[in-house]
């Protein structure tokens, strides 16, 4: 199972060029040196061996198991002999025999529970299966697959993926996490299942959401699987369908509110803390946003936590944002920008909008807003609503007459910038797409809400719509299409582009908190991944198939800003970020055992 050192990284730790210092706490290092993916855990002594069960077990285990790939040597040291037939495989062969049995599948759904048995089975296979073809099983995993998945969580259901803790473990969480089997825990993807992608409140069946995040920030990130911890906070449901449901999984009960829903919230991240220490990284996660804001807010200082909807997903669009200025032209701060949807994501990216704006024009924020209007299921959001407004709404309360519909608030505002982040699916109407068209050469239309039937405009009703003139992305996928003769291949603005990097970004400096700056690094690093050849396609965001070195681009760069706020603890600062984070990431080929 050990290797040794390659001589190149002996020689640079000798120039001084120290990628990893001998002496520090961190294990591992450049091309993964201990064989272990270990390169981002804290400890004083180097893993030479890990034990590994044999024979039945370990073909049972999936952390170890590799199906036929059994070499002979392997299958005589560890008493596989007669418990798989002769057969010797490469991964190769079972990927590609993998991936032959999931397109035979019709429905997504099929997919998905494939790859959920396979990950069960397989942990290495999966993710060789998942990075090898990204951008074909990106919507199985995640959105939109996902959504259906957890709608249907209680029938597929087999094993434990994560932790559920639940009211009726308060005052016990501590003893609960201490029932996860890996020990040493760099991130946790939470959710209470109030409001899972557009799809509403699916209690307990939120889970699924979780795993397919933390499957990707495995995948696409780099992070290994065993520190990855997913969490369902079950509160109960307000679906009465749900709770109607005999095989309903969760707690049998509407919603706990207030301080009981806060003092179980409070329980558990202490309990993080004392369990797994500072560093840990708690990714907020499918929370309704009358406790998401609240949550970010009172933990953001004292924990390191990170709102995906809100921040993840401000940090992508930003990105989009940021890199279509090469095609729209002019700065950000020479446009103007209309959500439909002022909730988590539409005022978590506004707000980053506003802070880069101010950071590059040294405008104050509270000026840099003003480019930025809202509209809610009431209409456009105006200084008369302010008194009834939700305290995350009002820093966008602008004077203006009232208006009641998006129409006319795109006719009387002129946006050059549209995004939808209302979760209500075919509003960008053919009228206000049109009135887009009129207003702009090239209006820029983001129609963000999740799965893809709630996209506020499909990729070809906006190319068509406009003459083939928008620049088009959307939450979930979009097939490419073609407008008089010419295609277009939509851009995905989704949070895997960010999170699986900024996590990591965060785990390999071992940054103490999130600051807003670290997002604005994120999206940076992402919009700088756009080529010539990208824009040329209509695309504002690079292809997935590259997400991993992306990812890399993007932890490097959160991890230089936690390094320059001081926030890092992972000392010394590696010189070379990009080819640390790389050094660090996962890799799913597998071990050879003695
Ligand atoms: P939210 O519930 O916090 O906000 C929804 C907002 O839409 C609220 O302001 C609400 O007043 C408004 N709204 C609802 N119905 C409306 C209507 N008929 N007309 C006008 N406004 C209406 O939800 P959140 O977290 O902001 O998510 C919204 C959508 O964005 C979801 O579909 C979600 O899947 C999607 N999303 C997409 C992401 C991506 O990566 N592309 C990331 C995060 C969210």
């Amino acid at each position: 199972m050990q290797q040794k050192m390659d001589s190149s990284s002996l020689k640079r730790m000798k120039d001084g060029e120290s990628i990893i210092d001998p002496k520090s706490t961190v294990g591992g290092g450049v091309a993964d040196v201990y064989g272990e993916d270990r390169a981002t855990e804290d400890q004083l002594v180097t893993p030479w061996t890990v034990s590994v069960a044999s024979g039945y077990t370990l073909l049972r285990d999936p952390h170890h198991n590799k199906g036929l790939a059994f070499t002979e040597r392997e299958r005589d040291s560890h008493y596989l002999r007669g418990l798989l037939p002769t057969a010797v495989s490469t991964q190769e062969l079972q990927v590609k025999k993998l991936m032959q049995s999931i397109r035979s599948y019709d429905i997504p759904l099929q997919k998905y529970v494939a790859m959920m048995d396979l990950q069960e089975r397989n942990e290495r296979l999966f993710y060789k299966l998942l990075i090898d073809n990204v951008e074909e099983l990106l919507p199985i995993v995640y959105t939109p697959t996902v959504g259906e998945a957890c709608q249907k969580y209680g029938s597929i259901f087999k094993r434990p993926q994560g932790l559920y803790i639940s009211l009726k473990e308060k005052g016990k969480i501590l003893e609960v996490l201490k029932n996860w089997p890996e020990r040493s825990i760099q991130v946790i993807v939470a959710t209470d299942g109030e409001r899972i992608l557009g799809l509403g409140d699916l209690g307990c069946q939120g889970m699924g959401i979780p795993v397919g995040k933390l499957a990707l920030y495995t995948a696409l990130g780099g992070v290994r699987p065993s520190a990855c911890l997913p969490i369902t906070i079950d509160v109960g449901t307000n679906n009465q369908k749900l709770l109607d449901d005999e095989f309903y999984i969760g707690l049998r009960q509407k919603r706990a509110t207030g301080k009981e829903y806060y003092d179980l919230l409070e329980e558990f991240m202490s309990a993080v803390k004392q369990n797994y220490g500072e560093k840990v990284l708690v990714q907020f996660e499918d929370f309704a946003n009358h406790n998401a804001f609240e949550l970010l807010a009172k933990y953001r200082t004292t924990h390191l936590v990170f709102n995906d909807d809100i921040q993840g997903t401000a940090s992508v669009v930003l990105a989009g944002l940021v890199a279509s200025l090469k095609l729209l032209g002019g700065s950000l701060a020479d446009h103007t920008f209309l959500f439909f949807g002022a909730g988590e994501a539409g005022t978590g990216i506004a707000e980053l909008i506003a802070l880069e704006i101010s950071t590059k024009t040294n405008i104050p924020v509270e000026e840099a807003r003003k480019k930025i209007w809202l509209v809610d299921s009431k209409g456009l959001i105006v200084s008369s609503r302010k008194e009834s407004l939700q305290h995350f709404k009002k820093p966008w309360a602008h004077e203006h007459e009232p208006l009641s519909t998006l129409l006319d608030a795109v006719k009387a505002i002129k946006p050059s910038v549209l995004i939808g982040t209302s979760g209500v699916g075919q509003t960008f109407t053919k009228d206000v797409v049109e009135a887009m068209a009129a207003i702009n050469e090239r209006p820029l239309i983001m129609a963000l809400s999740n799965p893809t039937s709630q996209a506020e405009c499909t990729a070809e009703q906006a190319y068509t719509w406009t003459e083939g003139r928008a620049i088009y992305s959307s939450g979930s996928p979009f097939d490419p299409c073609e407008y008089n003769g010419k295609s277009f291949i939509p851009g995905q603005a989704n949070n895997a582009y960010i999170f699986p990097g900024l996590g990591f970004g965060l785990v390999i400096s071992g940054a103490i908190r999130v600051h807003d700056e670290m997002l604005l690094a994120a999206s940076e690093a992402l919009a700088s991944q756009v080529m010539q050849e990208h824009y040329d396609k209509g695309m504002i965001y690079p292809p997935l198939a590259n997400i991993r070195k992306i990812s890399a681009h993007i932890a490097a760069n959160v991890a230089a800003k936690a390094y320059e706020l001081g926030l890092a603890t992972r000392l010394p600062r590696p010189t070379d970020l990009v080819k640390y984070a790389e050094s660090c990431m996962y890799t799913p080929n597998y071990r050879s055992y003695r």
